[in-house]
């Protein structure tokens, strides 16, 4: 048996624990959060032994050998730090860390220690994005011409919403890039097999002056009249990002928690020279294939109708929707079967820091762009 410790239980821990609540050979053993109430609750509810409020007791804890870390982007680069040095695997949430120096100290480090890396890129677990990705490896597309989709929300459009992401000292030099933006642009590399190489990044602040709860406040989580103090937003709400893929392909990408009536609203479309390809979370079933000169094609998900390399991702009988829980199920089983030595067949590699270091490459040469109003290169 394989054993967990799980470190931040605000909104994506527990995530995270019901779908681990479905992976063979492993169990949670201990949860941490600053927040103690938060830590219990979560315990509670999926009948974990131990539970507290300090993450280096999980950490150093020598019968845990595996920490999932859901904490704030702050906390990313010490936890997963000291859970390496401790010999442990990690599974991180994204971003990797708060910059590009933190991201390739984790890499470095995890390669060193030969520790089997995951990254809460989820979005990829849905099977037809996985088949998606199958076929436009395998060439169904043709020649990938053009990238192109969004991401919005609207749990950040008014003042008084809040978040730690809109604060530089807890989620880095960006929000939104950072936190919807490498979840659209490992959808893109993963789909297409092609890195970004350019962008031109044009960021703005739309809510430039917000309330902030004198109390916590769990993603997502509705607040209406708190006690609360003004302050001036320094990071971006809205990002809209022009990009160029390693094959010469163009793309767009525009962002943003400001849009009522949008909530996790993203969408992402491949157009190639022989086909396109779509995909939106709000169908997440479904995946639309546009052709030239026959009738355009809609495949919902269906292990007995996808390639031998993403059937295994479809795990219920065709016609029973998969949702968010099962994408996370999917990515988790994934990320276990790679640990205990399965490595099952995929339509392209696993997401691992080394990922969370592209897409940290991805995020430095848009802040940059955006800065000097300019096209940036990514580093390779
Ligand atoms: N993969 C996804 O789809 C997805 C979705 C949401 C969030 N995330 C990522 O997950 C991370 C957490 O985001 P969230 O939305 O759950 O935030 P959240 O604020 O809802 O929860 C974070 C929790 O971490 C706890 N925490 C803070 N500092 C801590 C510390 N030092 N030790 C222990 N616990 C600590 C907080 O008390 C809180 O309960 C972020 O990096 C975010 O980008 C990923």
């Amino acid at each position: 048996m394989i054993n967990i410790g799980l470190i931040g239980t605000g909104y994506i821990g527990p995530i995270h624990l019901n779908a681990l609540a479905r992976v063979g050979g492993v169990r949670v053993k201990r949860v941490a959060d600053v927040n103690g109430e938060l830590a219990r609750k979560a315990a509670a509810d999926y009948n974990i032994e131990q539970a507290g409020t300090d993450w280096r007791e999980v950490v150093r804890d020598p019968g845990i050998d595996v920490i999932h870390n859901c904490t704030p982007n702050k906390y990313h680069f010490e936890i997963n730090r000291e859970a390496l040095n401790q010999g442990k695997q990690v599974f991180t949430e994204k971003p990797l860390s708060m910059n590009l120096k933190e991201a390739d100290e984790l890499v470095n480090l995890a390669e060193k220690k030969k520790a089997v890396t995951g990254i809460g890129f989820c979005y990829r677990y849905f099977p037809v994005v996985q088949e998606m990705a199958a076929r436009v490896r395998r060439g169904d597309a043709g020649a990938v011409r053009l990238a192109t989709g969004t991401y919005f929300q609207d749990w950040l459009s008014r003042e008084i919403d809040w978040s730690w992401r809109l604060l530089p000292s807890e989620s880095g030099q960006s929000n939104i890039t950072a936190d919807l933006g490498s979840h659209w642009f490992d959808l893109v590399q993963f789909a297409t097999g092609l890195r970004v190489t350019r962008v031109f990044g044009d960021l703005a602040t739309l809510l430039p002056v917000r309330r902030r709860p004198k109390r916590q406040v769990i993603a997502f989580e509705k607040v209406e009249q708190v006690e609360s103090e003004e302050v001036k937003v320094e990071l971006e709400d809205y990002s809209a990002v022009l990009f160029r893929l390693s094959n010469g392909a163009a793309g767009s990408f525009t962002t943003s928690q400001t849009c009522a009536g949008r909530k996790s609203d993203t969408e992402f479309q491949i157009y190639g020279s022989k086909a396109s390809f779509a995909w939106n979370h709000k169908d997440a079933t479904v995946l639309w294939i546009g052709h030239r000169e026959k009738p355009n094609e809609i495949l919902i998900e269906n292990a007995t109708l996808q390639d031998p390399a993403t059937a295994r991702y479809a795990t219920l009988p065709a016609g029973h929707p998969q949702g968010y829980h099962d994408a996370m199920m999917n990515m988790f089983r994934d990320y276990y079967d790679d640990l205990q030595g399965r490595n099952p067949p995929r339509a392209a590699p696993r997401a691992t820091f080394t990922t969370g270091r592209e897409e940290m490459k991805i995020l430095a040469a848009v802040l940059a762009s955006h800065k000097a109003g300019a096209w940036m290169e990514v580093e390779e």
